[in-house]
């Protein structure tokens, strides 16, 4: 990681964070926490998630460019996220980094970014319709 500008380059620029969303989405509609609250037609969240990530990672900004200031967290309000649901969704990233091949210390470091917004969504400590 030392050796690259930033965690955006370490990961594989453009074609890494592509093929790391690309293994995310599927293991993500496969949860049973998570899937519910996921549209079935899930190309159009992966696209987002592509440009937020490259700025979120230090690359282009993407995001920005596109859509406005992120405000992630208001983002997310409409959905129910509870403690339970951004652990399995950093457990999906986690799963979707060793997929890609990359190595173990830079994956610890990308979930170590990722866990304080993850954290930060969660907006409901329970959700009664699950379990
Ligand atoms: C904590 C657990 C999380 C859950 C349960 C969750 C769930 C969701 C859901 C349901 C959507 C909306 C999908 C739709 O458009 O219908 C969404 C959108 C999105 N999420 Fe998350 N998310 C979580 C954490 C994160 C994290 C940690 C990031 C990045 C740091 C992130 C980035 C995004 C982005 C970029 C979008 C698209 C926003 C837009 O509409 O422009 N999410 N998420």
């Amino acid at each position: 990681m030392s050796s690259y500008a930033s965690l955006y380059e370490a990961l594989g620029g453009a074609d890494g964070i592509r093929g790391i969303v690309s293994k995310f989405y599927p293991k993500v509609q496969a949860h049973p926490l998570l899937a519910p609250l996921f549209p079935k037609d899930i190309d159009p969240v992966m696209e987002k998630q592509i440009l937020f990530l490259t700025q979120f990672f230090g690359g282009p900004s993407l995001y920005s460019d596109e859509y406005g200031h992120p405000m992630m967290r208001a983002r997310h309000l409409p959905f129910p996220i509870t403690p339970e649901r951004a652990a399995a969704w950093l457990e999906c990233m986690s799963a979707a980094l060793a997929e890609s091949s990359i190595p173990e210390e830079l994956r610890q470091l990308t979930i170590e970014r990722l866990s304080g917004p993850a954290h930060h969504f969660v907006n409901t400590e329970s959700d009664s319709s699950i379990q």
